[in-house]
């Protein structure tokens, strides 16, 4: 079974196809990366994968199950997660509360309920606490924990922003340029990282700009272009293809 099957899916903005009849596949287990010029539809994708948009037509099934058109919060309970591009932090907790937030999520009790602290959210607390502060530590950021989040260096907001999606206990990971504003050495310890996801048996499927750390993450990658599907292959396969070399890696030199 895949982690995701993608079929026929289109999304028109006015006149403007974003997504045009596009089909592929994510293996489970795997990291798969979505790259493609600007414009090239990668954040629409991510909108209709993650329920922000309804697609015009087509299909999405996540682990099977058809989902197409279902919220983000009936998203997450089916095993869907994902990191933001703009980091999605509390800046007012301790970073550790955030955390503990993304396993609130897992059990559909809402953002809000987490901020609130809702009786409800207390009583979960405990075992989320531990499990958050399991996963910090997975992440690398475990010494920042009792910090409020507002005092963490940029590179561990993004990690962080990593152990909280992980706290809803995803089959899927959406990530969402896991490195932008990162140096070098921090964008080989989120390649490092991802590929130990994907390892510990979640599926990742990556947008990223950093071809290096695409490259080296990747099993898989779809090559998006006007919309469209250019490749869809190996690392290897799609880093030999000639319409990718000339449509975006060519372009991009
Ligand atoms: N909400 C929207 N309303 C109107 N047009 C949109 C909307 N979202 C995306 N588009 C258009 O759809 C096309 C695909 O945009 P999208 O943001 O998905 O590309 P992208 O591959 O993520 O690009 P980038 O690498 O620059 O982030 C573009 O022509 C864009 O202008
Ligand atoms: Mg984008």
């Amino acid at each position: 079974m895949n982690a995701l099957n993608v079929k026929g899916l289109s999304k028109s903005f006015g006149g403007v196809k974003a997504i045009q009849d596009l089909c592929f596949d994510v293996h489970p287990g795997t990291v798969h990366a979505i790259i493609g010029p600007n414009g090239a539809g990668k954040t629409t994708l991510i909108n209709l994968v993650t329920g922000i948009y309804a697609p015009d037509s087509g299909s999405i099934e996540l682990f099977g199950q058809r989902v197409e058109g279902c919220t983000p919060e009936r998203l997450a309970v089916q095993g869907l997660s994902r990191t933001f591009q703009n980091l999605q932090v509390c800046m007012n907790m301790s970073a550790v509360d955030n955390v503990v937030i993304g396993a609130h999520l897992s059990l559909a009790s809402g953002l809000l309920g987490g901020m609130l602290r809702l009786p409800s959210m207390r009583r979960a607390d405990a075992a989320c606490r531990e499990r958050a502060l399991d996963l910090m530590e997975f992440t690398g950021v475990a010494q920042y924990a009792r910090s409020q989040a507002s005092q963490l260096p940029y590179g561990a907001l993004k990690r962080l922003e990593i152990a909280r999606a992980l706290a809803a206990s995803p089959r899927l990971l959406l990530m969402d340029e896991p490195a932008a504003g990162l140096n070098h050495t921090e964008t080989a310890e989120i390649e490092l990282l991802i590929r130990r996801i994907a390892e510990r048996g979640t599926t990742v499927v990556l947008v990223e700009h950093d071809m290096k750390l695409i490259m080296g993450a990747s099993d898989r990658i779809l090559v998006l272009h006007y919309g469209q599907r250019l490749a869809l292959g190996t690392t290897e396969e799609i880093r030999n293809h000639p319409d990718v070399i000339s449509a975006y890696l060519g372009a991009a030199a």
